[in-house]
């Protein structure tokens, strides 16, 4: 089975057994019936956007592509709506923006699936995904159940939550429930949004969702044409002093408050100042508009795109005395 297709580098690996299901329980009984598989590894792909392959996939590929988007209940203020794992993610903003209900529309065009979006806590103009999580649904692979966490139990933080930690191999997401607001309260406080908001003409979720989609058609490049999985690395976060050192030395660095004592600092700025924001090594490459994000210009391989980010790592380490900590998951 072809992953090519299933990854947005546009890495041409494979993949020797594949399982696309709809609904939970056709997980659950696909595990009944093929018991053999329930002690073989399995990896997730939703669609695709935040994976590097390196070579073709041994473990069983398993693709939630439950459909669907359902009101559950709602009020004067605010909707309870359930997204199918399956669901483009864009989609479910554009449907959500369509209807007034307010809450995702600075995360507008983030390229993937509505089941992904938990799992690493999507976060983008300064709104993460777990604001407006309500429940995370799925199967737990181990008791062959179904299972809910509330937002409480998902530990949500910066690019993580519990299914990237002790759920990683054993909860699979089919569904996610999301509270969004019919009140018009709106976040502008991140870089060019209120400027490009303002442009647009009156505050209000779909100028918003407008003014996300310009800005990021302006720095990221878009999958379809050029491969990439968004930011390659996360913005470390540090201790107040060794920002604040940093700081004396480069004082252009950005920095965002990351809680108490600790500093995020943007990798982007780094990657940029270690000279390596356009460059490239044979077919793989660092996006000339955004320093984070690596791509494929045609043909690399998982591992050329590797060997960079691990370039780019030693010289913003050597550099900076900073490390990089990789955001995409690396398969292999
Ligand atoms: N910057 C540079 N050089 C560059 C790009 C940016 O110095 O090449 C500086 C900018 O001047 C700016 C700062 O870095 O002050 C931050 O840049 P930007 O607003 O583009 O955001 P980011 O921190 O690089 C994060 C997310 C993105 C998200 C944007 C917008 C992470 C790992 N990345 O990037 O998410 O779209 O903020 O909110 O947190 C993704 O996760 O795949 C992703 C694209």
């Amino acid at each position: 089975y072809s992953l090519l297709e299933r990854n947005t580098f546009g890495i041409d690996v494979k993949a020797k057994s594949f399982l696309s299901f709809s609904d939970p329980q056709g997980l659950i009984q696909f595990y009944q019936s093929n018991p053999e598989y329930r002690d073989m590894e399995h990896l997730i792909v939703g669609g695709g956007s935040n994976l590097l392959f390196l070579h073709d996939v041994d473990e069983l590929v398993l693709s939630s592509d439950v459909s669907g988007i359902e009101i559950l209940k709602e009020d004067k203020e605010s909707v309870w709506v359930e997204a199918g794992a399956g669901i483009d993610w864009d989609e479910f903003v554009a449907f959500c923006v369509g209807n007034g209900w307010g809450g995702v529309e600075n995360l507008s065009l983030i390229p993937g699936k509505a089941g992904a979006a938990p799992v690493q806590n999507i976060g983008a103009y300064g709104v993460e995904v777990s604001s407006v999580i309500r429940e995370v649904h799925g199967v737990d692979l181990q008791t062959l159940q179904e299972k809910t966490f509330t937002r409480e139990m998902c530990q949500f933080s910066y690019r993580n939550s519990i299914f990237k930690q002790e759920w990683k191999c054993r909860f699979v997401v089919t569904s996610v429930v999301f509270e969004l607001t019919k009140k018009p309260e709106f976040k502008l406080d991140y870089g060019d949004v209120a400027a490009e908001v303002e442009r647009l003409g009156k505050v209000s979720h779909s100028n918003i969702r407008r003014a996300v989609i310009a800005i990021r058609e302006r720095k990221l490049p878009d999958p379809d044409i050029i491969g990439n999985a968004g930011s390659f690395f996360k913005n470390p976060v540090v201790e107040d002093e060794k920002a604040h050192t940093l700081k004396a030395k480069y004082p252009d660095v950005p920095l965002y408050p990351a809680g108490a004592g600790k500093v995020k600092i943007a990798a982007a700025w780094l990657i940029e100042h270690a000279g390596w924001k356009g460059k490239r090594i044979g077919q793989a490459g660092v996006h000339d508009g955004q320093a984070l994000v690596l791509v494929n210009h045609g043909g690399a391989t998982g591992q050329e795109i590797f060997d960079l980010s691990e370039q780019i790592r030693t010289d913003v380490e050597n550099k900076f005395a900073i490390q990089l900590e990789r955001e995409v998951n690396v398969i292999g």
